[in-house]
C-alpha cells in the first residue's frame, strides 16, 4: 500500500443545485479521507473535489437565468461548496474547471496528443444526448433515446478533432485483464470487459465549433473550436495537482491517485476514455476506480433532469447531520442501488443511532454521576469475566476491522463493526444489571464495569470520527478528562405515528 492517498469526487455539473446524489459521492470521499488521515497523517491525504463548468447544459442553463456563463457558474459553484461546508466535508482542494491552472494543463494535453498525431480533424456524425453531454453508439441507442436519461439523442454532422481511441482498445483491454482490481465494485470491471470485447471503439470527438457552442476551453491548434466537455472535465484529476514540464513530462508529487469516485453513471468515461488518455500522454494511472450505485426516488434514479430530487440541506435540518451522514453509509451496501425515503432515515436513527449509541453514552453518563459523583473511576481491567475479555478483544481490534472494511470501501461493514461493540456493551449492561451490584455495594465490580463502559464508548467515538465527526466530538467532549460532562442526548428518539 503506498504512503500517501490522493481521492477524487467527480466534478459536479454546475446547471443545478446539488441533490443526494452528489452529496453520497462526496461524504464517501470525506469519510475514507478522514480514515487516512489517522492511519497515514494529515499531510500525506489529498482529498480533491469540485466543479465542472464548461459545455452546452451550462451555457444553456445560464440563458435561461439570464446572466453570462461566468455569472452562472460563480454562483453555483459556490452553492457547492458552501453545501459540502454544512455536511461537514473535508475537502483539501477544490477545482473549478474556469480555473487558469486546469485550463494551461488542459491546453498543454491537446497539444502534446495533437502534436504525437493522436488527436486529428475530421468529420463528425453520430447520436448526441445534449443534457448528458454525451455521444452514444448506435448499438447503445434504443427508439432513438439517450439510454441513460430516456430523452431523444440527435444525429450530428459537423467537422471537429477527434481522439484516436481506436488505437489504444487493444492496450486497454489487455491492461484491464491484468488489473482485475482495478475498476470496483467487480460487476462493474466485467461490464467494462464486456463492452470493450463486443464494441469496437470509434475515436472520440473532442472538440465543438465554437460558432455550436463558445462556452469551454479553446483548441491551442484550432481556437474555433473549444474542448469537449468531457475531454476537459476528466482532467481535473492532473491538473489539480501536477503540471507539464518543458519537455512534456507531467510532474506531480500525488498522482497517481489512488482511487477515483464516482456512480456508475459516469464509468465509460473513468475506465475508457481517462485510462486511454492518461496512457498516450505517458502518464501512470489512477490505482483504482469505484462505481457506485445510484440514489433512487420512487423506483427512478434521482437527478436534477428527472426533477426528483431531494435536497440533502432539507433532510439535515430535520434529522441532524450525522443521522443524514450515517444513513447514507449503513442502509445501501456501497455499490448497490438504494432506494432514498425518510422513513428508511427514522428507522435507522431511532435503532441504531437514539437506541444503540444514544443509549449507551447516555445510561453510563448517568451510572457515573449516580454511583460515583461523575467521577470517571480510575482502575484497572482485570480480565475474569468472559464477556468482559470478549469486549476488551473487541475494543482492541476496532480500528484494523474499521480500516479493513474502509480499504474494501465497505462502509456498512466498518459501520457494523463499531456497532456490533455498542451491541455488545448494551448487551453487557443488561446482564451485569450495576444497580444490583450497587445494592449489593460491590464496589470494585461496578467501578471496574463502569471503567469498561467508558473504554468501549471512547475507542467507539475515536472510530466515528471517521464518519460522524460531530458525534464523536460531542462524545469525546462528555468523556474527556477524569469527570464526565453530561450533555444533553445526542440522539433524541423520533416519534412517528406508528411508535
Ligand atoms: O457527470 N445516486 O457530473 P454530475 C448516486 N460533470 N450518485 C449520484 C446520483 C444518484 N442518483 N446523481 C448524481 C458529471 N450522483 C460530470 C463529472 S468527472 C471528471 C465529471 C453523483 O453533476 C455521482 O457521483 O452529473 C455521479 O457519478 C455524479 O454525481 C454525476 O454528477
Ligand atoms: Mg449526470
Amino acid at each position: 500500500m503506498s504512503a500517501k492517498f490522493y481521492i477524487t469526487t467527480p466534478i459536479y455539473y454546475v446547471n443545478a443545485a446539488p441533490h443526494i446524489g452528489h452529496s453520497y459521492t462526496t461524504i464517501a470521499a470525506d469519510v475514507l479521507s478522514r480514515g487516512k488521515r489517522k492511519t497515514l497523517g494529515k499531510e500525506n491525504v489529498r482529498f480533491l473535489t469540485g466543479t465542472d463548468e464548461h459545455g452546452q447544459k451550462i451555457q444553456k442553463a445560464a440563458d435561461a437565468a439570464g446572466i453570462s456563463a461566468q455569472e452562472f457558474v460563480d454562483k453555483t459553484s459556490g452553492q457547492f461548496k458552501s453545501l459540502w461546508q454544512s455536511l461537514n466535508v473535508s475537502y483539501d482542494d477544490f477545482i473549478r474547471t474556469t480555473e487558469p491552472r486546469h485550463i494551461k494543463v488542459v491546453q498543454k494535453v491537446l497539444e502534446i496528443l495533437h502534436k504525437r498525431g493522436d488527436i486529428y480533424e475530421g468529420k463528425y456524425e453520430g447520436l448526441y444526448c445534449t443534457p448528458d453531454e454525451t455521444f452514444w453508439l448506435e448499438s447503445q441507442v434504443v427508439d432513438g433515446l439517450c439510454p441513460d436519461c430516456k430523452r431523444p439523442v440527435e444525429r450530428i454532422v459537423e467537422t471537429n478533432y477527434f481522439f484516436k481511441l481506436t488505437k489504444y482498445q487493444d492496450w486497454l483491454l489487455a491492461f484491464l485483464k491484468g488489473h482485475p482490481g482495478f475498476i470496483r465494485p467487480h460487476s462493474r470491471y466485467e461490464e467494462t470487459l464486456r463492452f470493450l470485447e463486443l464494441n469496437k471503439l470509434n475515436d472520440l470527438c473532442i472538440s465543438r465549433p465554437k460558432e455550436r457552442l463558445s462556452w469551454g476551453i479553446p483548441l491551442p491548434f484550432a481556437p474555433e473550436h473549444v474542448t469537449y466537455v468531457w475531454f476537459d472535465a476528466l482532467v481535473n484529476y492532473i491538473s489539480a495537482v501536477g503540471e507539464f514540464d518543458s519537455q512534456d513530462n507531467y510532474r506531480s508529487d500525488w498522482w497517481p491517485a489512488q482511487l477515483h469516485l464516482m456512480a456508475k453513471d459516469i464509468l465509460r468515461q473513468h475506465t475508457v476514455y481517462w485510462p486511454i488518455m492518461l496512457h498516450a500522454l505517458n502518464i501512470p494511472l489512477p490505482e483504482g476506480v469505484f462505481a457506485h450505485g445510484w440514489w433512487m426516488f420512487n423506483e427512478d434514479k434521482m437527478s436534477k433532469s428527472r426533477g426528483n430530487v431531494v435536497n440533502p440541506l432539507e433532510m439535515v435540518k430535520k434529522y441532524g447531520l450525522d443521522a443524514y451522514r450515517y444513513f447514507l453509509l449503513r442502509d445501501v451496501p456501497f455499490g448497490l442501488d438504494g432506494n432514498f425515503s425518510e422513513e428508511g432515515i427514522i428507522k435507522r436513527y431511532n435503532s441504531d443511532l437514539a437506541n444503540d449509541l444514544g443509549n449507551l453514552v447516555y445510561r453510563t453518563l448517568t451510572m457515573v454521576e449516580k454511583y460515583f459523583d461523575g467521577q470517571i473511576p480510575d482502575v484497572a481491567l482485570g480480565a475474569n469475566l468472559k464477556s468482559v475479555t470478549d469486549i476488551l478483544a473487541k475494543i482492541k481490534h476496532l480500528p484494523i476491522r474499521v480500516n479493513l472494511a474502509l480499504d474494501e470501501t465497505n462502509f456498512s461493514q466498518a459501520l457494523e463493526a463499531i456497532w456490533e461493540l455498542i451491541g455488545m456493551a448494551n448487551k453487557h449492561v443488561e446482564e451485569t444489571k450495576p444497580w444490583n451490584l450497587a445494592k449489593e455495594n460491590k464496589q470494585q465490580e461496578l467501578k471496574e464495569f463502569i471503567r469498561l463502559l467508558v473504554e468501549v464508548i471512547r475507542a467507539a467515538a475515536g472510530q466515528l470520527e471517521i464518519f460522524l465527526p460531530q458525534t464523536a466530538a460531542s462524545i469525546q467532549e462528555q468523556f474527556a478528562g477524569e469527570r464526565v460532562k453530561k450533555g444533553s442526548p445526542l440522539f433524541p428518539r423520533i416519534e412517528t405515528k406508528s411508535s
